[in-house]
């Protein structure tokens, strides 16, 4: 059976910190940092309302990160300016490497879908902006299940809906827990280390392969052989 593949979406494909340029019109020096607070409590906020199962959609947890990161950084940004960067936020580019990596799969016949927490109406915009919604056979979101990674059942519901099993689809993602959760759930995991200073989580459970962009992505996932690389 083919490999499948689920590519992780915002930090993996598409660069979430895209808005510094915008930033740095709206807060000056401070942009770099904002835009990682704002990041951070994105995520944070998927994680907590998941776990109190209290679902909101994912735009959501990225418009309350964008008010708390403006208070915590004492940056009064009018809603105008804010509906400016969550409008810059859905139009985001893709790293460099994405549309080479991804033309090197399509040409292996690997299966490649998009994987994740934002709405499928969400990703699908943000991809076709970017300018490569055509190399996936669809987009799965976690929505569907109104829920988000690292929840076992999403990574099970990403299974379901590309017809894959375990052992013969991937995860790739630069988000290592989104990496720990896949493997955790049974799948395998490239994780995508554009960074040296890019830190693994030390919890024991280790990514199937490293690899520094998507640019050969396509070998090492054919090379890979159980047990002999870790
Ligand atoms: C996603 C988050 C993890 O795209 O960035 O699923």
């Amino acid at each position: 059976m083919a490999v499948t593949l689920a590519f992780d979406v915002y930090g993996t494909l598409i660069d979430t910190h895209g808005v510094v340029t915008r930033l740095q019109q709206l807060v000056g020096d401070k942009a770099s940092d904002f835009s990682r607070t704002w990041r951070d409590k994105q995520l944070e906020y998927s994680f907590r309302r998941g776990l109190m199962q209290n679902y909101e959609n994912f735009a959501v947890c990225t418009s309350n990160a964008l008010d708390y990161t403006c208070s915590y950084h004492r940056a009064p940004l009018t809603e105008g300016q804010k509906e400016d960067l969550l409008g810059v936020y859905r139009v985001l580019p893709a790293f460099d490497d994405v549309a080479d990596g991804l033309a090197q799969l399509e040409a292996s016949d690997y299966r490649l879908y998009a994987f994740s927490n934002g709405s499928a109406d969400a990703v699908e915009a943000l991809l076709s902006a970017a300018g490569v919604r055509d190399s996936f056979i669809g987009v799965v979101s976690t929505d569907d299940l109104r829920s988000f990674k690292p929840n076992p059942a999403v990574y099970s519901h990403f299974l379901r809906q590309s017809g894959a099993t375990g052992s013969s689809a991937w995860l790739v993602s630069s988000n290592p827990f989104d990496v720990i959760g896949a493997i955790s759930a049974g799948m395998r995991a490239a994780w995508v280390r554009r960074s040296p200073e890019a830190i693994f989580d030390p919890w024991g459970v280790e990514p199937t392969i490293t690899v520094e962009s998507l640019r050969g992505l396509s070998e090492r996932i054919a090379g890979y052989r159980p047990g002999v690389e870790a």
